[in-house]
């Protein structure tokens, strides 16, 4: 049998863009909406990102998935459908694809559309036995997950990365929630979360000597000049992320580098020296602090895997 991959295609529409860009501008505290970061050139520089020595997330995480894949492989068990929130390159779950037992199909679900269309391709060539079914979608809205041509035994929820952090507490409680109810009765959840750490590591790690982290986050005002005919001058403004101890998250910030007035279609948006829009949150968790936030969307902790150091956590769940 030859599968070809198939996608199911929302692009975000530009009014709506628009809407939450102007919404996020609008509060005291601005802020920007962390989903519009993944245009092609965003996808590619969260990559680069990845790569960075300094971000130990995505190297710790692969490390602790390629180690107790066989365990990982046994919970998860035969004949799967294995769903992905944010898949973005879809890099770490190649591995996880090659030691499952036969699962039935594969469904990456990310918002950055001809990205994924392109990953979707490439993974139908490589894993000829694995239906391939893109979704172009906000994992953090509503979607239909695809059935496979061959039914599958379970659903499998994967979120690796940590991106549950990237939420605010009540959101990412709702997230696992909705994540529950996707994966159904006898499904399970297999997530990725940071673990709270030395500030001098958590700092470094999204502050790069590279500045790959700071491209990557002046990106999105690119992209809101590109797609939206704004007038951001990247000059103007310089990336800043800062470990908040009382919410344990590190805050991304694009700072104002001088005062300045900054047009957005027939809006104009007023800015301080030094005033910061907040771009995105990332969470560290403890082991408890999760366990707590997991029950209460109704999903406990099987099985748990970390590394040496406690630097990061891959869990695996399922419903009360
Ligand atoms: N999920 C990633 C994290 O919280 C996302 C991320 C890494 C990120 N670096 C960033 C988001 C810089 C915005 C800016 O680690």
């Amino acid at each position: 049998m030859t599968i070809t991959a198939t996608s199911t295609d929302a692009p975000v529409a530009r009014q709506t863009m628009l809407d939450d860009v102007i919404a996020g501008l609008s509060q005291s505290q601005k802020t920007l909406p962390s989903k519009y970061f993944y245009d092609a050139r965003g996808s590619k520089l969260f990559d680069d990102i990845c790569d960075l020595d300094e971000y130990y997330v995505t190297r710790v995480e692969s490390t602790l998935m390629s180690e107790h894949v066989g365990e990982i492989a046994s919970v998860v068990g035969q004949g799967v459908l294995l769903i992905e929130y944010g898949s973005g390159s879809s890099l770490k779950t190649r591995s996880l694809l090659k030691y499952l037992d036969q699962p039935v199909g594969y469904v990456p679900i990310d918002i950055s559309g001809d990205y994924l269309a392109q990953v979707g391709v490439d993974l139908q060539d490589e894993f000829p036995a694995i239906e391939i079914m893109t979704v172009t979608a906000d994992f953090t809205g509503t979607f239909e997950v695809p059935n496979p041509g061959t039914p599958e035994s379970r659903r499998i929820v994967y979120f690796p990365g940590s991106t549950i952090g990237n939420f605010k507490r009540e959101q990412a409680q709702s997230l696992l929630a909705g994540m529950a109810e996707v994966a159904g009765a006898d499904g399970g959840v297999l997530i990725g979360i940071d673990l709270d750490k030395d500030r001098d590591v958590l700092h470094a790690a999204y502050n790069d000597s590279r500045g790959v982290t700071a491209q990557f986050n002046l990106n999105i005002l690119q992209r809101i000049n590109r797609e939206l005919g704004a007038g951001f001058n990247l000059n103007n403004f310089r990336h800043e992320a800062i470990f908040n101890a009382d919410t344990s998250c590190i805050e991304m910030h694009l700072v104002s580098t001088r005062r300045q007035t900054v047009n957005v279609c027939k809006y104009s948006f007023e800015f301080e020296e030094n005033e910061m829009i907040l771009t995105e949150y990332s969470h560290k968790y403890t082991f408890g602090s999760f366990e707590i936030m997991a029950a209460e969307a109704g999903l406990n902790v099987k099985r748990s895997w970390t590394d040496p150091d406690n630097m990061f956590a891959v869990m695996y769940l399922e419903r009360v």
